[in-house]
C-alpha cells in the first residue's frame, strides 16, 4: 500500500449506543491483546465507546497503542446544557478524539453542517483530533448529487480555526451505514479524490496532509480492497468493531 508509507493508517471503532462496563470490558481487553500487538507506527487504532464508559476504556487502554475517543461533543466549553458533554470533557475522561458529524446525529438530532463545524473547532480547542464525518444519502447518490453534498458538507463543517491539519475527514455515504452495503471500489476512490481535491482548493491542505477515511458496512471481508483503494487511510467501523474478532481482522487487513 503505497500511500501508507508517510501517512498512518486509522482503525476506529465506533461503538455507537452499546455496551455496560462488563461487556465493554471483555471487548476492549481482547482487541487489547491483539491490537496492542498490531497497532505499531503505521497503525493508530481507536476505541469510541458510549461516554458513559470513556473513562473506563481509557484506563484500560492507558499506555498501550490504541487510543479512545467520544462520538460526539457539545460546541459550547461549559454551561446550562443538560445532557450534553463538552469536548474538554472527554479530554478529561481520556478521550484524544472525537467523532463529529456522524449522520446519525446530523439527521437523527437535525445537525446542520455549521453545527458540526463549531463542534469540530471546539474539539480543536480542547486538544481532541475530531472525525468529521461527510456522505451523502441514497437520494442523493441517485440523483447524482453526491460530490455536491459532499463538496457542500466539508465547505460547512470543516473547522476554520485551530490546527487544522489535525482533523481527520470520515467519508460514510448514508446508505452504507449498517446495511451491508458498501460503496464499490472505484466510487469510494472518486470520491476520495473529490475530497483531496476539495481540502487543497478550499483549505489550501497538501495531498495527504489531512487523513481522510471510508465508513459504512466495513467487514473484515471487504476491509482489505477498501483500504487498498487510492486515498483511503484508514476506516470508521460501526458494528463490526463490537465484535472483537472482526475488529481485529481489520486491524490485521490494515497491516498486508
Ligand atoms: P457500520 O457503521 O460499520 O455499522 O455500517 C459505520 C458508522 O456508522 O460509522
Amino acid at each position: 500500500m503505497a500511500q501508507k508509507t508517510y501517512m498512518k493508517t486509522y482503525i476506529i471503532g465506533n461503538w455507537k449506543m452499546h455496551g455496560v462496563r462488563t461487556s465493554a470490558r471483555a471487548l476492549a481487553s481482547t482487541v487489547l491483546d491483539a491490537a496492542g500487538r498490531l497497532a505499531s507506527q503505521k497503525t493508530e487504532v481507536i476505541l469510541c465507546p458510549p461516554a458513559t464508559l470513556l473513562s473506563l476504556i481509557a484506563d484500560l487502554t492507558y499506555n498501550t497503542p490504541v487510543r479512545c475517543g467520544g462520538q460526539d461533543c457539545h460546541a459550547e466549553a461549559e454551561g446550562a446544557y443538560t445532557g450534553e458533554i463538552s469536548a474538554a470533557m472527554l479530554r478529561d475522561a481520556g478521550a484524544t478524539y472525537v467523532i463529529v458529524g456522524h449522520s446519525e446525529r446530523r439527521a437523527g438530532h437535525s445537525e446542520s453542517s455549521r453545527e458540526v463545524n463549531r463542534k469540530a473547532e471546539a474539539a480543536l480547542a480542547a486538544g481532541l483530533r475530531p472525525v468529521l464525518c461527510v456522505g451523502e444519502s441514497l437520494a442523493e447518490r441517485k440523483a447524482g448529487r453526491a460530490m455536491d453534498t459532499v463538496r457542500r458538507q466539508l465547505r460547512e463543517s470543516m473547522p476554520r480555526q485551530g490546527d487544522t491539519k489535525r482533523v481527520i475527514v470520515a467519508y460514510e455515504p448514508v446508505w452504507a451505514i449498517g446495511t451491508g452495503q458498501v460503496a464499490n471500489a472505484s466510487d469510494i476512490a472518486e470520491m476520495h479524490a473529490h475530497i483531496a481535491t476539495l481540502l487543497k482548493s478550499e483549505f489550501g491542505f497538501a495531498e495527504t496532509e489531512v487523513a481522510v477515511l471510508y465508513g459504512g458496512s466495513v467487514k473484515p471481508a471487504n476491509a482489505a480492497e477498501i483500504l487498498r483503494c487510492p486515498g483511503v487511510h484508514g476506516v470508521l467501523v460501526g458494528s463490526a468493531s463490537l465484535n472483537a474478532e472482526e475488529f481485529v481482522a481489520i486491524i490485521n487487513a490494515a497491516q498486508s
